[in-house]
This record gives C-alpha cells, sequence and structure tokens, in this order.
C-alpha cells in the first residue's frame, strides 16, 4: 500500500500522468507499426532500439522487488516514449496495459509492443493452492489445468507473460521459496515443470487465453547456504547435472518461450553471469531459443556479490555470459552501447539478445494485434468464472495430505460438538499464500466459513490466540504475537466442553515466499501454547496445519492422533478442508519434500547418498556411524508419504529384464472400505556405480483410484533414461549391474526386489 501510494504521488507530482490518455477498450485497434518480419525489423532498428528491447522496467502500481534510486516515473515515461523499453512487470489490468502499451505503439519511431510480464504464481485474481501444495498432488492434468486457468486470468487481464515456473529443487525447509517450486525431487519436479509450461503456454503461444512461460531461477537458487534467501550456492558436477538441471531441461523440451537467472552466485560466480550454464549448456547444447531476462536487479548485484568491479562491467559480464534482459537494474540501457562503442561488445550479442526478444512478441501475435489482450469484455467474463472458481477448489482438495489419522479421527461424525481453535479458523488472507498480488485481500474461504455450511455438527469457533500483530503485505515483514495471550483461557474452557476439537494452526502465508527463510520450523508465535493448553484438557484433536513449508511436527506427532497438512490452499481453501473433513472427499495427496524430526536435519532428502558407516553399529553404545546422538536420521514424514481414509496394500512384486532395462509389476489393493486414490511409486538404487548413486530415487508414479476391495497390477518400464546419470562433468552414463527396485506408497515404505542390468547386444 505505501509504496503504490508514493509510485502514484510520484506520477502525479512528476506531472506526466494527465499527459497519457487513457483510449476506450472496446474496439481493437490493430498495430499502426509497419511489420514485415524480425528480421527487417531488425535491420530498421538502431543500436539505442535494439537495446531498448532489452530492458525491463517494474510498473507503477506494484513493486516485487527494492524498488531502485534511478528508477522514477518520469524517467520511464520518457524512456518508453523513446522505444528504450522492450518489456514491463507488474503493469496489469486492461485498462492499464492498454494504456501503456499505448505508449509504445503509437509515440515511438517503430512502434514497437510491448511484453507485459507478471509473477502469476499460482493463479493470477483466483488463487490456487500454493506450488508446493500443487505438487502433493502428483497430478499432472490437475497442475496443467490450474496453470492454464492462471494463463486464462492472467492474459484476460492484458499480460502474455508470467515468471513461472519457479523449477528449483530445494532440500531445505528453512528456505521460504520452497513454496514456489515442487519440492526436492528432481523426477516428480521435472514431470511438474513440464505440465506447468504446457498448461500456462498451451499448444499455440498467439491464443489470447494463454501466456508464455518463464523457467527461473537458472540455476541452483534452492540450494542457498544455511536456507538464507538469496544466500551463496556451492554445487558439484553431480548436484548440478543430476538434480538442480533436469526440471529446466524438461521446461526446454516442453518449449518454455523464456528462462530467468537468479539473484545467487554458484561456486563463486553470480549466475547472471554464469556463461557455461547459459551460454554453453542453456543456448548450446541444449538448443534454447527463446531469451533469458534477469532477476530484479541481478544485473548491478554482481558489482555488490565482488564479481564486477562497477555497474558497466557487470552489464559487461552480463551480456557476454548470456542474459538478454535487463530487469530494474538499470545497466543495459545506461552501457551496452558504451560497450559495443568500446569494441567489448560484439554488435551480434545485441542482434541475438533483440532477435530472441522480437521473436517472443511475434509468437506472442503482438505485431498483428498489439492490444489482443486487452478486451475488457473477455477480462470480466474469464475472471473468476464458475468454471475457474471449481477447478480450483478441485485443485485445492487434490493439494491435502493426511499425515496420520490414528483413531479414524477423520471424517468427523455428525451430531457432535465441535470446537475449531485457532488463529487461521477464520483468517481469509494467509490461505491466499505469498505471491497473490492480483489477489483480493481477504478472498479466501476461511475454514469456519467452509465448515459452517454442515449444519448437522453443533461448532464453536474460536481464534484461541492471534498470530499476527500488524497487517501484512508482500513487501513488509510480517510481525507476529509473542506476548498476548488474549484467548487462550477461553479456547481452553471450550475445549473442556465439546466432544472434539480442530485446531487450525501453522505460518502466516505471508512467512513462507520470497525473502521469506527461517531459522525454527516450529508453529510461530504462541500457537503451540495454545496447542498445549488446549490437549491437556482435550487430547480429541485433528490438527490442520497451514504452512508453506515443511514444519517440524515432532510434539504434534507425537500427542495428536490425526493431522492434515493444508498448506495454503488459495480462494477455496475452506470449501476444499471441509469436504475432506467431513468425508466428502477421501484425500490422497503424497509429500513432495521430507518433514523433519529438528530443523537439525536440515538440508533433508529422501534421495541422499550412503556414507561409508550408514547403519547403526552391534553394540548401541558404540559411536562409529552417521547419526546424530540427539535425533535419529530419518524424516518424521518423508518424501512420498500420505495417507488415505482407505488402506490400500502393495504384493507380488516382480521384475524382469527388458534389452537395457527392466519390467516392473506390482499389485495394488484398496483394504479398505472406501473408494480411494493411491499414488504408487517406483524408486531405484544403481548400486555400485563409476559417480555414487543416490540410495532412492524416483523414477516413475503412478495414480489409480481404487474401490474398495479392487485390485490392479500397476507396471512401469525403466529404460537407458531412468536407469542412468550425469558425471561431474555433464556426460551421460548407462552402467550394467546391479539394481535395488522398489515400490510401494511412499520413500519408505516399499518392496524391494534387486536385479541385473545387462545390455545385450542387438546387433545382428
Ligand atoms: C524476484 C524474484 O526472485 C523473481 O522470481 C520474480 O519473478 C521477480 N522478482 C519479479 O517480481
Amino acid at each position: 500500500m505505501i509504496l503504490v501510494s508514493v509510485a502514484i504521488a510520484c506520477i502525479v507530482s512528476c506531472g506526466t500522468a494527465n499527459k497519457i490518455d487513457i483510449i476506450e477498450n472496446k474496439v481493437l485497434v490493430p498495430s499502426p507499426i509497419k511489420y514485415d518480419g524480425v528480421e527487417s525489423l531488425l535491420k530498421r532498428m538502431t543500436l539505442d532500439e535494439k537495446i531498448g528491447q532489452m530492458n525491463q522496467y517494474s510498473g507503477f502500481w506494484n513493486a516485487t522487488g527494492p524498488t531502485p534510486k534511478d528508477g522514477d516515473a518520469a524517467q520511464k515515461y520518457k524512456n518508453l516514449k523513446s522505444g528504450l523499453v522492450g518489456s514491463m512487470l507488474n503493469v496489469r489490468g486492461v485498462e492499464q496495459v492498454r494504456k501503456i502499451q499505448k505508449i509504445a505503439v503509437e509515440e515511438t519511431r517503430l512502434g514497437i509492443p510491448l511484453i507485459f510480464g507478471f509473477d502469476v504464481i499460482h493463479g493470477y485474481s483466483t488463487i490456487s493452492p500454493i506450488p508446493l501444495a500443487e505438487s502433493a498432488s502428483w497430478d499432472m492434468d490437475a497442475i496443467k489445468l490450474s496453470s492454464k486457468i492462471a494463463a486464462m486470468e492472467a492474459a484476460a487481464s492484458g499480460l502474455n507473460w508470467t515468471f513461472a515456473p519457479m523449477v528449483d529443487i530445494s532440500r531445505d525447509a528453512r528456505w521460504g521459496r520452497v513454496m514456489e517450486g515442487a519440492g526436492e525431487d528432481p523426477y516428480l519436479g521435472s514431470k511438474i515443470a513440464e505440465a506447468r509450461v504446457k498448461g500456462l503456454q498451451g499448444d499455440n503461444l498467439s491464443d489470447p487465453l494463454t501466456i508464455a512461460a518463464c523457467a527461473k531461477h537458472f540455476a541452483g537458487y534452492g540450494f542457498a547456504e544455511g536456507g538464507r534467501e538469496y544466500n551463496t550456492t556451492v554445487i558439484s558436477g553431480d548436484i548440478l547435472h543430476n538434480i538442480v538441471l533436469p526440471p529446466f531441461k524438461a521446461c526446454v523440451d516442453a518449449g518454455v518461450a523464456t528462462f530467468m537467472n537468479g539473484f545467487n552466485q554458484m561456486n563463486g560466480i553470480p549466475v547472471t553471469g554464469h556463461a557455461k550454464l547459459q551460454r554453453k549448456i542453456l543456448k548450446g547444447h541444449w538448443e534454447y531459443d527463446g531469451m533469458i531476462v534477469s532477476d530484479w536487479g541481478s544485473i548491478g548485484e554482481m558489482k555488490v556479490h565482488g564479481y564486477a568491479a562497477n555497474e558497466k562491467d557487470a552489464g559487461l559480464k552480463a551480456i557476454l555470459a548470456g542474459s538478454d534482459m535487463d530487469m530494474e537494474s538499470y545497466v543495459y540501457e545506461k552501457y551496452l552501447k558504451t560497450l559495443v562503442e568500446e569494441g567489448k561488445v560484439d554488435v551480434e550479442l545485441i542482434d541475438d539478445a533483440a532477435r530472441r526478444i522480437l521473436n517472443l512478441k511475434h509468437e506472442l501475435g503482438l505485431f498483428e494485434d498489439p492490444y489482443k489482450y486487452c478486451d475488457v469484455e473477455r477480462e470480466a467474463r474469464v475472471i473468476g468464472s464458475n468454471e475457474i472458481i471449481l477447478a480450483t477448489r478441485n485443485m485445492a482438495r487434490k493439494s491435502v495430505v493426511l499425515l496420520k489419522n490414528k483413531n479414524r479421527g477423520l471424517p468427523i461424525k455428525a451430531n457432535k460438538s465441535v470446537a475449531v481453535i485457532g488463529p487461521l479458523v477464520s483468517d481469509k488472507n494467509s490461505p491466499l499464500g505469498s505471491w497473490r498480488i492480483a489477489g483480493k485481500d481477504n478472498s479466501a474461504i476461511s475454514v469456519e466459513e467452509g465448515l459452517s455450511k454442515y449444519k448437522a455438527v453443533d461448532w464453536t469457533f474460536l481464534q484461541g490466540v492471534q498470530l499476527t500483530t500488524e497487517p501484512t503485505h508482500f513487501v513488509l515483514e510480517t510481525k507476529i504475537n509473542e506476548n498476548n495471550r488474549t484467548g487462550i483461557l477461553e479456547a481452553v474452557a471450550k475445549a473442556k466442553e465439546v466432544d472434539q476439537v480442530i485446531m487450525v494452526l501453522g505460518e502466516h502465508g505471508y512467512q513462507s515466499g520470497e525473502a521469506r527463510s527461517r531459522t525454527k520450523l516450529n508453529f510461530p508465535g504462541l500457537q503451540q501454547e495454545l496447542l498445549e493448553a488446549v490437549h491437556a484438557v482435550n487430547p480429541n484433536i485433528i490438527l490442520i496445519v497451514m504452512s508453506g513449508r515443511p514444519l517440524d511436527l515432532s510434539w504434534a506427532d507425537e500427542h495428536i492422533p490425526t493431522i492434515v497438512q493444508a498448506w495454503q490452499l488459495g480462494t477455496e481453501s475452506g470449501n476444499a478442508l471441509a469436504e475432506i473433513i467431513m468425508g466428502e472427499y477421501n484425500p490422497s495427496g503424497k509429500l513432495p519434500m521430507s518433514f523433519p524430526r529438528s530443523v537439525g536435519q536440515m538440508p533433508l532428502y529422501y534421495n541422499c547418498k550412503s556414507t561409508g558407516r550408514p547403519t547403526q553399529e552391534e553394540n548401541p553404545d558404540v559411536v562409529f556411524w552417521s547419526h546424530y546422538i540427539d535425533e535419529e536420521n530419518s524424516a518424521l514424514y518423508p518424501f512420498g508419504h500420505g495417507e488415505s481414509f482407505t488402506t490400500f496394500t502393495y504384493n507380488d512384486l516382480k521384475v524382469s529384464n527388458t534389452s537395457s532395462g527392466f519390467i516392473v509389476t506390482i499389485q495394488l489393493t484398496n483394504t479398505g472400505n472406501m473408494a480411494g486414490e493411491e499414488i504408487t511409486q517406483l524408486y531405484i538404487r544403481d548400486i555400485s556405480a563409476s559417480i555414487t548413486r543416490p540410495i532412492k530415487e524416483l523414477k516413475g508414479f503412478e495414480k489409480n483410484m481404487l474401490q474398495p476391495d479392487e485390485s490392479k497390477i500397476i507396471t512401469f518400464t525403466l529404460t537407458d533414461k531412468e536407469l542412468g546419470f550425469y558425471d561431474n562433468e555433464g556426460n551421460y552414463h548407462v552402467e550394467d549391474g546391479m539394481f535395488d527396485i522398489m515400490v510401494g506408497g511412499s520413500s519408505e515404505k516399499v518392496l524391494k526386489a534387486t536385479a541385473e542390468r545387462i545390455t545385450v547386444d542387438m546387433t545382428p
């Protein structure tokens, strides 16, 4: 709010706002520009105009990064009119987009339209579950649809480019941005990356209801040391090629239109200036022909990293390394021309960058009609449509993970008295999560609203204790209540009276996301105190955990019989949760990240390497094995874990050889008395290899709905694609030898067989 009003005040005081006419949105205005293809346009462009295409400014209404000193509105408008800007971010809504586009099209010499980017990360106006939550569905069709819907709303609002998907693998729940990714596994992460790119872009980028996707942050950002945002990363070749890069490669294979580099330095080189990553691997080996945008100010920040002597040097390093567009650093606009004139930058590099950007504008159809995304009628019809709301609710249901349900506390029985307690019970803002800038504040359905519809239960809703002390905002620190205990006594008194307690606790939606790293993975503020106080008088508790990351739920696991991981589920949060609590929907989500026993286990991930001493000594008093003296090694809830209201069993694991791999079959049976979906997971371990391999690696999964007593034989095929790995230099190997093959309902509960891979020479 503060930033927004400052920006508006600046526009007014700078006297530029009144010079901009808002044109009527009713008639689509064809582009007045003379356009006969990108190559011909390039020939007509001056060096300034080409460099202009490489600049991206943030708009005047929202900021999603530190607002730079040089970025004042008057100068931005001046440069827009001079054709020195290629793209804007944070301009949204048909009216605003049209207004800015009109400047580019009608007031600049060549009339080249702008592309409008925005962080559409989990929905645009209708907010879907945070990406980590959606990943728990392991449902690629649902994730693709969720991305498609986000694109539809964004496109209807004038946008044509989103900075998503974030495909950074991360193993550290302290890092706030885990909420934005697909978790810790590169196989699952790659499938999700592909689904998201296809959902956002559709089959045809020029369709006015699709937008360009952006694979980010290339690369390694998720490995920030200590989980501290923007921190240094140290990543070996093995980890880079086997863990970090595969989801990015999946985006390229899915036809992603753009890439974003990042803030982090990797092994001493900021990735924004990393030529090996951008020029050699991405634009070279992977033959990616789209454009790369920097992250917000990340070109200028190379100076602060200590990698560039000054801004000019940072610009030189960025362009040489392959960064095509400068987001909010103002470095390219200031120094690129001089760098060319001094002979330090070959003009061909400028042509190449401008060409990539213009090609995208061409593919989006902006040269045909620069206002094609600016249709007020479409905006009104698409945003928040009934169809979108229903699909968002369905995605929310699928994202929930039932962590435990010991005494079948869920679904709850009708005709009971139930106290629903916790600071997130009635909260309509926090479930919207972190990246929801175009979402309306307080627009989520709360748990209270969702449950109140069920009249057969005698509900009481109590806050118990406040979570935050001040209004929350995307750009501001979230202030947590550490002292005010008002409400605890009332909650305890009510809990004593009722048959059943439901507690809704967790993090505020603004405690994860960008710049929200934590050193503790507990319930923030006074929530643990509230939980223990209620538990002391009524242990019959169903705990609903809302968080943007895995929390340490050790105490809860020991004392609470039923725990549900509800993340931040977006607009339809309360409706989806109510359906699960009442048994109208049987949850099937499985964790995409390991949940720790202690924050000291970070980084924690299932696909770790063995040590030389992985198991306990025969004499348990002897210390010489890889362990902590005060905690178990394993996760509290491992990757792939998630229960159901029904039960599933696995039998009859069979493995047979093919010419270069294996066929794996297993029988899955629904042994409970409710229909339910199960996500069956296939893991391998290459027991001995020229580079050590993880003790388990996900290599397949399948989601099936089974009726009670129904069985199904599930078949997986393992080929060179699944059985091989990259060495430290990035060369792919597939080696013969023994493999463990494991199948089951989580990374820990598996049946195991061992088989030998022998390549059969098929040459006659
Ligand atoms: C910085 C973030 O790291 C990036 O993911 C985002 O797209 C940009 N800001 C633009 O808001």
